[in-house]
């Protein structure tokens, strides 16, 4: 989420940095900064100003001490730690010598951090990143080099990360390291360059190489060599790239909206990352209520627009079931107006990919006015919704910049289910071991999402099917149905034709009549026990002349019968399925909108964020 670039051995330290870092715009990020070192010397400059934040720190650079070769930038994307100056990267060592920029969560900060102030080691910053500095500082003071001492580091870390360290007690060398986070290594004739993403050196390196996980390496201007945890030597994979500047912000895509269907399992991974403590307690480090506080919710109100709703339909199911609290979900733009019924024990939900949709925003106020405790569930840290509500949990997919959402959706029903998971265990509605298969269950999702996104071309055959049709019903029950939901959505935003979604109940009480020969429906097919009712609503749907598209899970052997094509998808936990259902109907929206000459990226009259009423 965050950005990353280093450089050694550089006539123009400062603008490679600067500049790189104002190519890693598109990722979004509400802080920067950058280090330049030399031998005795380590100069920093850092900024938070949101989006201008990078050129804020070109303004603090203009006086930038002239002659240094190496350095270090960043541009943070907050999640632990508010968005300001002290917390932006690069940080330091308490001597001032170690410079590191991190992306990444450091799953086990604060036992290191408690540890390392025991042994005298002064923070700075409240961020998960600041261990690193003083980490490579012990190792350093006991005499190990520097990429020694980053190796002794990472073995004690756990989570996720791409990092980059620098010292003024050696000059000129850069170490980095990755687990999970992307990094990679760019060469020119005596320059040699790191970054997490290939835009930021695109236009300064001349050759590229792919550091794999657990992998770190030693970057000099004379090249780069890297071991591996236990200190043997490896090979980095060189990377062909011969994308232009925009090519490459999209990750090597045609779009960004290819790119975030593709960045979904990592925005699993990211949001569930540094969720439970060794006891087995579920818990969000940024969600300021107290165990008492949650124990004493007896109704639970989830507000949101478009995708958020969707979501937190996913929701009502899960913390039902689970945590048995009763759930009402609403429509945020209908909240305000029709005089809410707030109770005392009443939590009221805002769930909001941007954080600053105005209807969302609008409820939320009204529920705190009316005395509910509010909790956001965010994409941005520190977004108009975050910062006024009691409490927040942060899904943290990265920038989604597609106007059509689609990896927020994943994560915000990730963040829901664990937060129903954690209702579950205060209010001991389920035992210990069920939540553990759940949790457990729910980090598996991450890789069912990614071989759903195998699946890609299987979904555009479909679509290529049915290039001629005009008309949509997507049908689902349970937790199908907001999945059903979210594709007629896609579908929609994406192509313009007319799709709806609906319970595959209500089918008979209104949409047959509009069922005839020329109509397509689309049904999520994956519960098993919802299975036999959702063959007999297609056998009917069928038998008035429609086209069928299932989405059913690989074993399915039934679902032919009825199902004119068939979108496959690894079997899951019925719950988590619109996580994973969810990817063949943002593919097929997807492929169906290309086919139609559609602008996927920016369709027309929507915007990313509704800030009118
Ligand atoms: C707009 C976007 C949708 C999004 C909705 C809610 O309509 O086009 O993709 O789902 O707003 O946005 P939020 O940021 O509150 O999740």
């Amino acid at each position: 989420m965050c950005g990353i670039i280093g450089v050694v051995g550089s006539t123009d330290t400062l603008s490679t940095l600067l500049e790189g870092l104002q190519r890693l715009e598109y990722r979004g990020y509400d802080s920067a900064g950058i280090a330049l070192v030399r031998s005795g010397e380590t100069w920093r400059a850092r900024s938070a100003a949101g989006t201008e934040s990078v050129a804020a720190l070109r303004l603090e650079c203009e006086d930038a001490p002239a002659g240094f070769t190496s350095g270090l930038g960043h541009t943070r994307w907050a999640t632990h730690g508010a968005p300001e100056a002290v917390n932006a990267h690069p940080h330091l060592d308490c001597s001032g010598n170690i410079a590191i920029i991190h992306n990444g969560i450091i799953e086990n900060h604060g036992e290191l951090q408690e540890q390392l102030e025991e042994r005298g080691h002064v923070f700075t910053s409240v961020t998960d990143s600041e261990v690193l500095a003083h980490l490579i500082e012990e190792s350093r003071s006991e005499g190990l080099e520097l990429l020694e001492a980053v190796r002794a580091s990472l073995l004690v870390v756990r989570g996720a990360f791409a990092i980059a360290a620098m010292d003024a007690t050696e000059p000129d060398v850069i170490v980095a390291a990755r687990r999970i986070s992307p990094l990679v290594v760019g060469t020119a004739p005596g320059v040699t360059y790191l970054a997490s993403d290939v835009p930021a050196i695109l236009d300064r390196a001349s050759a590229f190489y792919a550091v794999n996980d657990d992998e770190i390496v030693r970057l000099g201007p004379e090249g780069f060599r890297a071991i591996d945890l236990e200190g043997s030597p490896v090979r980095l994979r060189q990377l062909a790239i011969d994308w232009d500047l925009e090519t490459a912000q999209k990750g090597g895509y045609d779009d960004f909206m290819t790119k975030e269907i593709n960045e979904q399992p990592d925005a699993l991974r990211s949001t569930l990352l540094d969720r439970r403590r060794h006891d087995g307690t579920i818990s969000f480090d940024e969600l300021r209520m107290s165990d008492d506080e949650l124990r004493e919710v007896r109704r639970v109100v989830l507000v949101a627009a478009g995708t958020s709703h969707h979501a937190a339909l996913v929701a009502k199911y899960a913390i039902e079931r689970w945590a048995r609290v009763s759930v009402e979900v609403d429509i945020s733009s209908e909240y305000r107006y029709r005089d809410p019924i707030v109770e005392i024990g009443t939590l009221v939900i805002g769930v909001s990919q941007s954080g600053e949709t105005i209807d969302t925003i609008q409820a939320t106020r009204e529920a705190q006015r009316r005395g509910a405790r509010v909790v956001a569930i965010s994409n941005v840290v520190d977004s108009s919704l975050a910062r006024e509500a009691d409490a927040v949990i942060y899904t943290r997919a990265g920038l989604e910049v597609s106007v059509a959402s689609t990896k927020a959706f994943v994560a915000q029903v990730a963040a829901l289910e664990l937060f129903a998971l954690r209702l579950a265990q205060l209010r001991e509605t389920l035992v210990p071991r069920d939540v553990e298969a759940l949790f457990l269950g729910l980090n598996a999702v991450g890789a069912q999402v990614a071989r759903a996104l195998e699946r890609r071309s299987d979904v555009e055959a479909v679509a290529k099917g049915l290039l001629g049709a005009r008309d949509f019903f997507f049908l689902g029950r349970h937790v199908g149905f907001p999945t059903a939901l979210e594709g007629a959505l896609k579908l929609k935003e994406l192509t313009y034709l007319h799709a709806e979604g609906y319970p595959a109940g209500e089918l008979k009480h209104g949409p047959l009549a509009l069922i005839e020969p020329g109509v397509v429906v689309v049904a999520v097919a994956t519960d098993p026990s919802m299975h036999e009712k959702i063959l007999s609503n297609l056998a009917e749907v069928k038998a008035r002349g429609a086209s069928v598209v299932a989405v059913a899970t690989d074993d399915d052997e039934t679902i032919g019968a009825v199902a004119d094509y068939v979108l496959r998808v690894p079997a899951s936990e019925p719950m988590f399925t619109p996580m994973v259902d969810i990817v063949p109907l943002q593919l097929f929206a997807y492929a169906m909108a290309r086919g139609l000459g559609r602008n996927v990226d920016r369709p027309r009259n929507l915007a990313k964020t509704v800030t009118v009423e």
